[in-house]
């Protein structure tokens, strides 16, 4: 088997499925029971004994089936072997911040890269049991069903999805601008506080476009494969390939890319914003 024919990556997508799921199992259990929240370094951005514990049950799932791989993972930094063509990106509990308050909108989101490129991903929301699958060549699917993207086609049609990264309040590039000016141009935009499930929320329809900074590997090598393998398009804002590590991601159904792409490139500052008439 070459590194990733159709039987290897299906190999890995069952184990990202497994790792995933005894994540959720852990959310799950601990959920509501918040007394072991810490501060992390910003403000605002948190970790829960739920984190902890969920990416010691995925690390577990993968050093059992592939122990030779490398690991980013969010709360224990980059293990096994440096020189490894694959790496997993984990995110143990992606919307810590919503689980912190009991708002249950998280996931858990495991994403394998292989010689640089996505090509793996399995999220996975406990609170709505819906488990989103991909591999690279093999569709996407969520509870074992296809999933598609929308057809929208025009910017003022669509419903779009965005977040804040923690340190919003050290820069004004916080999207500030971006979400003001998008809101005005479309029929909405929403903040869920989970970059995964963005991505599977514009895979699979429920959503047409999804943009952000300040994101992590964790958060979005999962949900990359699941959108493209559901016909969605990823890319760096300026609609060039994207740069896993540049923390940029601009996600749509493919339809409305250029146009969400353009926006992003013509926002204007907040201090022009009375000026502004689209
Ligand atoms: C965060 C979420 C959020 C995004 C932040 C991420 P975390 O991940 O994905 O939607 O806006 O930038 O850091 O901290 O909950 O794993
Ligand atoms: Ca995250
Ligand atoms: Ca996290």
């Amino acid at each position: 088997m070459t590194l990733n024919s159709p039987e290897q990556l299906q190999i890995f997508l069952d184990v990202a499925t497994e790792a995933a799921l005894a994540a959720g199992v852990i959310l799950q259990d601990n959920y509501l029971k918040l007394e072991q929240i810490e501060e992390k370094g910003r403000p605002g951005d948190l970790v829960t004994e739920a984190d902890k514990q969920a990416e010691a049950a995925i690390l577990k799932v993968l050093n059992r089936h592939v122990p030779h791989h490398q690991i980013l993972a969010e709360e224990s930094g980059t293990l096994g072997q440096a020189d490894s063509e694959y790496l997993w990106a984990i995110d143990p509990l992606d919307g810590t911040t919503n689980y912190a308050h009991g708002y249950p909108m998280s996931a858990v989101s495991v994403g394998l890269s292989i010689q640089g490129s996505p090509q793996v991903g399995v999220v996975y929301n406990p609170f709505r049991d819906e488990l989103f699958r991909a591999a690279k060549g093999l569709g996407a699917t969520c509870n074992r069903r296809p999933i598609r993207v929308s057809q929208t086609q025009e910017l003022g049609k669509s419903l779009l999805v965005t977040g804040f990264a923690y340190d919003r309040r050290e820069t004004t590039d916080n999207n500030y601008a971006e979400f003001c000016y998008l809101t005005h141009l479309t029929q909405g935009v929403r903040r869920s506080g989970s970059a995964s499930l963005d991505l599977t929320d514009v895979a699979c329809g429920r959503l047409d476009g999804y943009w952000e900074r300040g994101l992590k590997p964790w958060d979005v090598v999962a949900g990359i494969v699941l959108l493209e393998e559901a016909g969605g398009k990823v890319t760096a804002y300026d609609g060039s390939p994207i740069e896993i590590n540049s923390g940029r991601i601009l996600a749509t159904n493919g339809e409305i890319h250029p146009y969400l792409s353009k926006a992003l490139g013509e926002t204007p500052a907040l201090s022009e914003w009375k000026s502004t008439n689209p």
